[in-house]
């Protein structure tokens, strides 16, 4: 699998931490930056490895800022794009088999930080955990819909579907 990894300033060594586990891992890894804590706006990031996906030259991405908030906010702003903020391995899991996230959001400057071996953890997760379709995938066409014909002043959704 080919995972574009990027970050912010605030992201800077967990990403550095990350690079080193995927490619323990054997992973085929494309580091967009940022290459050192010099400060810089995390929506360049998030738009650099959210075009690789949406080009398929990555198959899937981590973004990493402060809190993974903004990353994942910009990202979710491309066509196509799944990010998804977690916390822990169960919600790595759940991203994948009922979202079909196709990039990890995380956060550095989480009190408590992310232990190494929940870290490991999350990427495995990450990288083996099929979407399960189905339903889900239902659901993700309803979404995919809101990206094209969201109307200005929304109808209210549920009743909509009956
Ligand atoms: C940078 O200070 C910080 O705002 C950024 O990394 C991120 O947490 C934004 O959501």
């Amino acid at each position: 699998m080919k995972l574009a990894l990027g970050s912010d300033h605030a992201g800077f060594a967990l990403k550095q931490k990350i690079k080193s586990m995927l490619e323990t891992l054997d992973q085929d890894v494309l580091d967009i930056g940022t290459y050192s804590t010099e400060s810089v706006d995390y929506p360049d990031y998030a738009a650099r490895v959210a075009r690789l996906i949406q080009t398929g030259q990555a198959d899937r991405g981590i973004l990493i800022c402060g809190t993974g908030i903004g990353v994942a906010i910009a990202a979710n702003k491309f066509p196509g794009i799944r990010a998804a903020l977690c916390l822990t391995p169960y919600m790595v899991e759940m991203a994948r088999r009922h979202n079909d996230a196709n990039i990890l959001t995380l956060g550095a400057r989480l009190e408590p930080e992310i232990d190494d071996q929940t870290l490991r953890t999350m990427l495995r997760r990450w990288l083996e955990t099929p979407f399960e379709g189905g339903r889900h995938q239902k659901r993700l066409n309803k979404i995919r819909r809101f990206e094209t014909s969201l109307p200005a002043a929304a109808p209210d959704p549920v009743s909509e579907t009956r």
